[in-house]
């Protein structure tokens, strides 16, 4: 299109400025278009912004607001290539405090869709309305309209059928979509904010008083009583937030939300500084869930880095890193001492009972041993790190073989000493028990005799928007694994039943982790790598936990469950199980 002139706020950027605007993709699918559409709403000064989308956005996408809307003059500006009212010389460029800066979006995506705009300002008598196809106006007209934005985009990608092919399902593309809205709400806890999916509400944020009310809204009570809050400043550098107490820290990455000024970005420092606070405190195999907002002076950061601008970059990242590594740290106690470490794990999960007397040995699962291919660690130059050993020892350990188990003690809470057949072993409890239940689970699904058992009471879980419409469509996969979870309201669960071989667990904890994975799924992956993966969820949430003392039976039965399965040497997900020494070892280490 072409539109002279630029009278009103929204201006063409000279041509040094806009040399120096990271370029690149803006439009790479639904989700962005929705991310954008929104910051724009967001730099209008509002406080309600309702998101409608049709088809996870391929089909349709509107973002209203009752922001300062556009004069007759702006609107058609608004399409126009590097024109923005946010940016006018290239000094403004280091103090960028507006979401946009660059002119860019709306004319992106304009050019791969069909786009109508109706906009009306306070100061203005009558609104405008513009319909453009392709990025060329069709229709301007005059029209009455509450003052605000309203933005319907159509067909995305119309025009670019190269682009529109690398779409994935509806549900991925909607999640994406959810979670671009998750993270302005996040960012904007003062602004309500609503999410339909093809005419059904999907989420409902009213404006909210604080960031933590905010959190609570989207991720739900349990995330927020299990976490710390975060509030540190150093250097000029504010960081506040809510991050997990290390005893309540799961296999998912979800949430892992960093703002920095208001803005979504991924930082490879800020994650590295949050590992490192949470240093000894965060087990193997665990992640930290974390909501972080970082507030830094504007002329610290540059936002021009990348076309989506979700990156940042920091003038003192060393400082960034050492003012979130602190306020973290402060904020779970590891600077004292005081967090609960994650061997006490096993006291904030469901008694166990004994974990390993309902499990079915009458042969239901066929027969035992075949496992892989045992690994012997041997000790070298005095260290413990264990070198694997493959060889003829192996051999005395074929499945089928009786083996003397002599449980000697556990270590730590957390490993299991035992004689097996003629070997001193020392076993990670909760590796050991995991890959149990995994063989099982495994072969029992197998054969087809997977039973699942209702629960006394079915446990209702809240999981986030963006990934409710994934563990929507996946039900019926988790049933397949024995799990029967029914929907229960937009964003709850109900968890109505569970493999029969899994004693009492968090099964809010399981869903989250769960859905985690869901959302790493490829779906051109077969159903059975898929299956093995919740397999793996469930074994390692049924498995007992580091922490838990055991006496000298459980022990036993452990290990001779674990001997059963063919002493496999790592859990599902590639942990060692245990560090095994021969006899003939000890010999040589003591010169016998
Ligand atoms: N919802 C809205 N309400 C009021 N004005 C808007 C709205 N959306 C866009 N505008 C106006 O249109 C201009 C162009 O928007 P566009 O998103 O293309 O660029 P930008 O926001 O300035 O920069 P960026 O490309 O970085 O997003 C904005 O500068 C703003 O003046
Ligand atoms: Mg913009």
């Amino acid at each position: 299109m072409s539109v002279a002139g630029g009278v009103g706020k929204i201006r063409v950027l000279p041509g040094e400025v806009i040399s120096r605007i990271a370029a690149g993709e803006v439009v790479e699918r639904p989700a962005a278009v929705v991310k954008e559409l929104i910051d724009n709403s967001l730099d209008a000064g509002s406080t309600r912004i309702t998101v409608e989308v049709v088809d996870g956005g391929r089909r349709s996408i509107r973002v209203s607001d009752d922001g300062e809307g556009m004069t007759p003059a702006d609107a058609p500006m608004a399409f126009q290539r590097h024109a923005t009212s946010k940016l006018r010389s290239e000094h403004d460029l280091s103090t960028i405090r507006t979401l946009g800066f660059r002119g860019e979006a709306l004319p992106c995506i304009a050019s791969v869709s069909k786009v109508q705009v109706t906009t009306a300002c306070r100061t203005e008598p009558v609104g405008t309305r513009l319909i453009l196809t392709g990025g060329a106006l069709t229709k301007s007209e005059e029209v009455a309209a509450a003052p605000g934005t309203q933005i319907d985009i159509e067909e995305l990608f119309f025009n670019t059928p190269a682009r529109k092919k690398f779409l994935k399902t509806t549900t991925t593309e909607f999640s994406h979509i959810c979670q671009a809205v998750q993270q302005a709400a996040l960012a904007w806890p003062g602004t309500r904010f609503r999410l339909t999916h093809n005419g059904q509400e999907v989420a409902d944020y009213p404006a909210a008083a604080s960031r933590r009310d905010r959190i609570l809204q989207i991720y739900g009570l349990r995330f927020v009583e299990q976490a710390a809050t975060v509030s540190g400043a150093r250097a000029g550098i504010r960081v506040e937030g809510l991050t997990v107490q290390p005893m309540h820290t799961r296999a998912g990455r979800t949430p892992q939300e960093l703002f920095v000024n208001r803005r979504a970005v991924k930082n490879a420092a800020v994650s590295h500084a949050v590992y490192e606070a949470y240093g000894a405190y965060l087990p193997k195999g665990r992640h930290p869930q974390f909501v972080l907002f970082l507030d830094v002076d504007s002329e610290r950061v540059d936002v021009n880095v990348h076309p989506t601008k979700r990156e940042v970059r920091f003038a003192d990242q060393d400082l960034v890193f050492q003012a979130v590594r602190s306020a973290v740290r402060a904020a779970i106690g590891a600077d004292t001492g005081a967090a609960q470490a994650p061997r006490e794990f096993g006291a904030s999960m469901p008694s166990f009972g004994s974990p390993f007397q309902t499990t079915d040995r009458s042969g239901a699962f066929g027969s035992v041993g075949g496992g892989s291919a045992p690994v012997l660690y041997s000790l070298q130059g005095g260290t413990e790190s264990g070198t694997p050993v493959a060889g003829e020892q192996a051999q005395t350990f074929l499945a089928g073989v009786e083996r003397e188990i002599i449980p000697l003690g556990q270590l730590g809470r957390t490993y299991l000493v035992a004689q097996v057949g003629s070997e001193l072993q020392v076993i990670d409890q909760h590796t050991a028990h995991e890959r149990v239940l995994f063989e099982r689970l495994c072969r029992a699904r197998l054969s087809q005799a997977l039973p699942s058992q209702p629960l006394l009471i079915p446990e209702t879980v809240d999981v986030p928007a963006q990934h409710a419409v994934l563990l929507q469509r996946h039900l019926p996969e988790l049933e397949q694994a024995g799990l029967k979870i029914e929907p229960f309201g937009a964003r709850t669960f109900i968890v109505r039943a569970v493999p029969a071989l899994l004693k009492p667990l968090d099964y809010a904890a399981l869903v989250l982790d769960l859905v985690d994975d869901l959302s790493q799924w490829n779906t051109t992956s077969p159903l059975e790598t898929r299956l093995r993966s919740v397999m793996a969820s469930l074994a390692c949430h049924g498995a007992v936990r580091a922490g838990r003392a055991m006496e000298l039976p459980e022990i036993k039965r452990l290990i001779e469950e674990w001997v059963e399965e063919g002493l496999p040497t790592t859990c599902p997900h590639g942990r060692r199980v245990a560090l095994r020494l021969p006899e003939e070892e000890l010999a040589r280490i003591f010169g016998r």
